[in-house]
């Protein structure tokens, strides 16, 4: 198989197949107060430490969930129960090209009460931010952008974001599962309040997320158990996927240049092919992210028949793909009928090679050609 889908999952990093054998020896409960349940729990520590030093976070910071979505659920409705115990509804704020994750929370949140202001975009998926200064209002409770776009790669100006919040004391989330391992990230840096991770999108193992808040006594559980996680997260802790992340962390950063490996791609197809359109924007965006709409064709029907032809990609975010509605994000960026409905995502990974990336172009070539005719 070809695999042009890394912003759905990674493959196994090759450090974490060799390292889980091992691993798997810590498999007593991290909450044990035997030797190996310490042991366990030093893993899940040492895990963090690595983790904050990768983002100049605090270790302290860091609380692991299941997953990004679980993060994402977490932040939102952190904000939203603490407003509810001070005895109001809060107004949030968005960019409409967020994910589902967050979307959907957001929708949950609407139907309990919460206004929530959505923000268009431009043509490029780069949030108005005259919108956004204009929607901040006092009841506020917070902001969240997502850095970069699952679908497009577009990455937001998150400085200018922060600023524009911060002056009316609006902390800010941002969902950075996408650019996790592929930008440098700096929580200190970046001044956000919240983000969020995910660690199979790295090629650790699925099911570990991680929360980031600036200050983690703020954070409201969203499930309620045993004292895991500060208090933060209820639930035996995944002691082997939070291993994962480590072991994928410390490994030797690949010496692939993935945006001249993605530029490599880019200028095949256009060679090749006629009327091709990029979504989302050209310089800020992930360097591995490719969202391309071959007009006149159908964007599902380029992905079926390249995934008979051993090739996988997508027409979206793997949570969106399988339903027949089209993208929200590309709808935001009003790109019009034709390359909404003929958009393809390829997402390229460190094990991406450019002769597999030729393969591609010599299959899309001539089905796209099919495709027009019929
Ligand atoms: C931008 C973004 N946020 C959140 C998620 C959800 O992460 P997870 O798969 O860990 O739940 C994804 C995964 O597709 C994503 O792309």
């Amino acid at each position: 198989m070809i695999y042009l889908d890394y912003n759905a999952t990674a493959p196994l990093h090759p450090r974490v197949e060799r390292g889980l054998k091992k691993a798997a020896a810590r498999f007593a409960n991290p909450s044990s107060v035997y030797h190996a349940g310490r042991q366990a729990k030093e893993a899940i520590e040492s895990s963090r430490e690595t983790l904050a030093a990768h983002l100049n976070a605090d270790p302290a910071q860091i609380t692991f969930t299941s997953s990004g979505t679980e993060a994402n659920n977490q932040i939102l409705q952190t904000i939203w129960t603490s407003a509810l115990r001070e005895g109001r509804n809060p107004h949030f704020i968005m960019s409409a090209t967020e994910h589902a994750c967050v979307r959907n929370t957001a929708a949950f949140l609407r139907e309990m009460g919460v206004a929530v202001t959505e923000i268009g975009v431009d043509e490029w998926g780069l949030i108005h931010l005259d919108e956004l200064a204009a929607a901040l209002r006092p009841d506020t409770a917070l902001v969240s952008v997502i850095l970069a776009n699952n679908e497009t790669g577009t990455l937001q100006p998150l400085p200018q974001i922060v600023a524009l919040a911060h002056a009316k004391n609006v902390p800010v989330h941002t969902d950075a599962v996408q650019a996790f391992g592929r930008l440098g990230l700096d929580f200190r840096a970046s001044g956000v309040d919240f983000m969020t991770l995910s660690a199979h999108k790295i090629g650790a193992l699925k099911g570990v997320g991680a929360l980031l808040a600036k200050t983690p006594a703020q954070l409201n559980p969203l499930l309620h158990g045993g004292p895991q996680e500060k208090q933060k997260r209820a639930g035996t802790e995944n002691t082997l996927g939070i291993m994962s992340l480590e072991m994928v962390l410390e490994a030797e950063v690949s010496p692939i240049d993935l945006a001249a490996l993605t530029a490599y791609f880019e200028a095949q197809i256009h060679r090749e092919i006629p009327d091709v359109i990029r979504n989302g924007h050209p310089t800020l965006c992930l360097p591995n992210t490719l969202n391309l709409s071959f007009l006149g064709t159908q964007g599902e029907a380029i992905v079926m028949n390249l995934d008979l032809a051993g090739i996988a990609c997508s027409t979206g975010s793997a949570c969106s793909t399988g339903s027949i509605d089209p993208s929200h994000v590309l709808q935001a960026m009003n790109v019009g009928p034709d390359r909404l409905t003929s958009a393809v995502r390829f997402s390229l990974g460190p094990q991406t090679t450019p002769a597999e990336l030729d393969q591609v172009v010599a299959a899309i070539k001539p089905l796209v050609a099919r495709l027009r005719m019929q």
